[in-house]
């Protein structure tokens, strides 16, 4: 008989039976579950409701579930429906009478809201550790290359000369905001709902910050029909989880364009780029792809919770019971997207020279030569025009700005002198940008530094 077959008449048909089972999803929040349902029954114990020898019953069988499960000797079963009602059959049929006093005072939807807030907790701070070997990746790469010159992109157009290490520090920037973003939806999560059972709480004396502070959490959620029926932490989990992603997605493009032989600044390990079945040569970015790809799979997780929750009444209904699909397709995409790009970074080659190259064409130093007019007194929108008119002769004469001679560069403006050629310089053009977040060494080291810092 069904844990709630109290009522019924009739068995569960099978078709009913197989599509309302959760167990397959959830059964990954066992742990969670009894380190939940331990913490309850202690509190039932706290408030006179189990004695002594029944609260040592249902912990030591509850561990011993625990183990066996663990050790792979539990077949959950879908007639028990979900975790829950798994385990607490299985309590049963190991201890008997005690095991039935456990579900007093709490209902499977606090048990559920309990459940997913502890697992998601335990994922959230994994993936915060995936993210920081992450960026300590990106940081040793801008750290070995502070003196790397490539090209600086607008439209995709070569803009600014800047560094290799300025590059990998964008991304660091982002991805410790999105650390900050994940912390904070921990931080907002971190209370017990545990105590406001079906929907209106309970008529038992539960001592709820005794289990709120068993089980690690910060407090007490303070509304039961708000406790059971939220899942705003899944939705701003996913939510960081989507704008992650969309940062290795951006980033994972500007790989495999450079990649590409048109740009050739990196070229892929063997050990993370795989081969075509028909064409022998190729060696492609797939992890750069796929990551790029799965994106959209975490976008569509996200967008899956959020038209789930829009409609539906206060409190639980069991439309919510698909929430952990969404979750737990979010966790492990990220997770596996983390861990490959973190392995893909460690082993790229930067090919610095042709890096180096494509800085030298594409007359990025055109800025640096209209601030030269400036700082020589120029209105700096006279001497944008005036420069515009020095590159087309340069683009005429196909050569680089720094190739034109003096006495051509005055006959545009008589404010050029020998010293024009050092601000050309593409190293000093970087230099000179020592602003507070510009690409100049000594900005980039402290930059990193404080990244460091950030990391521990
Ligand atoms: N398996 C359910 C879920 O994941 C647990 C809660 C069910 N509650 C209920 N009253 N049917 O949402």
């Amino acid at each position: 008989m069904k844990l709630w077959g109290g009522r019924f008449e009739k068995d569960t048909d099978k078709l009913l039976e197989e599509f309302n089972a959760s167990i397959d999803v959830d059964a990954r929040m066992y742990e969670q579950d009894i380190k939940g349902s331990i913490a309850h029954a202690m509190t039932l114990h706290k408030a006179g409701i189990l004695s002594d020898d029944e609260l040592k019953e249902i912990v030591d069988g509850l561990n011993g579930i625990l183990n066996d499960i663990k050790e792979g000797k539990v077949e959950f079963t879908k007639e028990n429906e979900d975790i829950h009602m798994n385990i607490e059959a299985l309590l049963t049929s190991r201890i008997g009478e005690a095991g039935k006093k456990l579900h007093t005072a709490r209902s499977r939807n606090d048990q559920v809201a309990l459940d997913l807030r502890l697992y998601m907790r335990d994922e959230i701070k994994g993936i915060i550790e995936l993210l920081k070997s992450m960026v300590n990746t990106l940081l040793d790469i801008a750290e070995d290359n502070v003196d790397t010159l490539m090209p600086g992109y607008t439209h995709l157009q070569r803009a600014q000369p800047i560094t290799l290490a300025h590059h990998m520090l964008a991304y660091c920037s982002m991805f410790l905001r999105d650390i900050g973003r994940l912390e904070d939806c921990v931080k907002r999560m971190n209370f017990s709902p545990l105590g406001s059972g079906a929907l209106a709480g309970t008529t038992y004396n539960l001592d709820r910050e005794y289990t709120a502070q068993l089980l690690g959490f910060d407090g007490v959620t303070p509304n039961s029909l708000d406790a059971v029926s939220d899942r705003d932490h899944g939705i701003e989990f996913l939510s960081a989880a989507a704008i992650i992603m969309m940062h290795l997605s951006r980033f994972c493009e500007e790989l495999v364009l450079w990649n590409s032989k048109e740009f050739s600044f990196i070229e892929m390990d063997d050990s993370f780029a795989t081969g075509s079945s028909m064409m022998p040569q190729k060696k492609n970015p797939d992890a750069a792809e796929l990551i790029r790809g799965k994106t959209g799979r975490v976008y569509g997780d996200l967008i899956a919770l959020l038209t789930l929750m829009k409609g539906l009444p206060l409190a639980y209904n069991k439309d919510m019971q698909e929430d952990k699909e969404a979750i737990f397709d979010g966790i492990d995409t990220l997770k596996a997207c983390i861990r490959v790009f973190d392995g893909m970074m460690k082993t790229i080659k930067f090919n610095k020279d042709n890096m180096r190259n494509s800085a030298k064409y594409g007359y990025m130093n055109a800025t640096d030569m209209a601030d030269y007019l400036v700082k020589k007194g120029m209105p700096f929108r006279k001497a944008h025009e005036v420069v515009g008119k020095v590159v087309k002769k340069a683009l005429d004469d196909r050569c680089a700005l720094e190739d034109l001679s003096i006495d051509t560069l005055r006959s545009f403006s008589d404010l050029f002198e020998d010293d024009i050629y050092e601000v050309l310089d593409l190293y000093k053009c970087v230099q000179s940008r020592s602003v507070i977040g510009g690409p100049a060494k000594e900005m980039v080291h402290m930059t990193i530094n404080e990244f460091r810092k950030a990391l521990t």
